[in-house]
């Protein structure tokens, strides 16, 4: 038995060293030590031994397996620091090439056009405010004086996220006039601009989502005369000195009287070009008069301020002033299309 256990030890130390895998290292443990392995199949033969033989071949048997054990281990962190060392060889950093260079952004073209617009009115006085997309309707519409049945309030056209209708994706910024109104500090001289939602399907002019700025005056004595002054003054800075713009007759039922508000085609002079649509004209925003029954929905007695207002899309104009022709490309966030600005 003792040269059974010799030989043993001999035959899997020198298996264990000579073995080139973790896997195959693992078939080695169970051949020798497993419960069907070498060594119990020695143990097994323990019966027919003396009584004194027993307690020292067992004493061996125990070294034995222990033996084997630690050559296992002693086995498997070697080949694990080989392994570790081929992996290391097989990866090695240059840390000599040069290092690949994360381009810095830019500010996106039409937010370009945002701060130019903020600076304006700021230079003016203007306060820059911010609020909710996820609007009440009273304040998208009802506050606003569009009554129940105006067709801006169908499900076809709105965003809404409880069946009573009364919480929305607000659909304009002007229901941040009625939270300007509602803090019940005056006068007021505010611009706000942020996105809005509709459900339009996306091509070359429209998408579900895009960008207003509303501006508001309200103040004693403020009349029609200084919305035309404003905004002129606004869009000489924008468009240029000189540039003749137009008020049409409008309809918005916050406002009255209301009007859009025409540029001169800056391409064509006014005679009609491919970039006014031959119209020679070029329609820049919504405005008007807050209408009283708004002044007086939030606080505000109509007799004794008045203000005006004004609302304009965003991505026309960065579209305008960078000859963008596709809505879609201001929302791709091309990179080859954004690095030409
Ligand atoms: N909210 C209007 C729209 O989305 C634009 C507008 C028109 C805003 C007239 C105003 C205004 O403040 O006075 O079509």
């Amino acid at each position: 038995m003792k040269e059974l256990m010799q030989g043993l030890r001999e035959a899997s130390i020198k298996a264990i060293l000579e073995c080139e895998s973790v896997d195959e290292l693992e078939a080695l443990r169970v051949k020798y030590l497993g419960k069907k392995g070498e060594l119990t199949g020695i143990l097994r033969q323990m019966g027919k031994l003396s009584a004194e033989e027993r307690p020292i071949m067992g004493q061996l048997a125990n070294k034995l397996r222990e033996d084997i054990e630690n050559a296992l281990e002693e086995r498997k962190s070697s080949l694990s620091e080989k392994l570790m060392e081929a992996k290391l060889a097989s990866e090695t950093i240059d840390v000599t090439l040069p290092g690949l260079a994360h381009k810095a952004g830019h500010k996106h073209p039409m937010y370009n056009v945002l701060d130019q617009i903020k600076d304006i009115f700021i230079g003016m006085g203007f306060e820059i405010v911010d609020g909710p997309e996820v609007e009440l309707s009273d304040y998208n519409f009802t506050k606003l004086n569009i009554d129940a049945g105006h067709p801006s309030r169908e499900w076809t056209d709105t965003f809404y996220f409880t069946e009573d209708s009364k919480i929305c994706l607000r659909t304009q910024t002007s229901p941040m006039q009625v939270h300007a109104m509602e803090k019940g500090v005056l006068p007021i001289r505010m611009i706000a601009p942020g996105r809005v939602y509709r459900k339009d399907e996306v091509d070359a002019t429209h998408s579900p989502m895009f960008h207003q700025i509303e501006g508001m005056v309200i103040d004693k004595g403020v009349t029609m005369a200084d919305l035309k002054a404003t905004l002129n003054l606004v869009v000489e800075k924008i468009y240029g000195e000189g540039t003749v713009t137009r008020f049409r007759p409008h309809h918005f039922p916050f406002t009255e009287p209301s009007c859009e508000m025409d540029i001169q085609c800056h391409k064509c002079g006014g005679r009609g070009c491919p970039t006014c649509k031959g119209e020679g004209w070029i329609e820049v925003l919504g405005a008007g008069m807050v209408h009283p029954k708004v002044l007086a929905g939030c606080g505000i007695d109509p007799d004794e301020y008045s203000g005006w207002a004004f609302g304009m899309g965003l991505e026309r104009l960065a579209m305008g002033e960078y000859k963008i022709n596709d809505l879609r490309l201001i929302f791709e966030n091309d990179i080859r299309f954004l690095e030409q600005f």
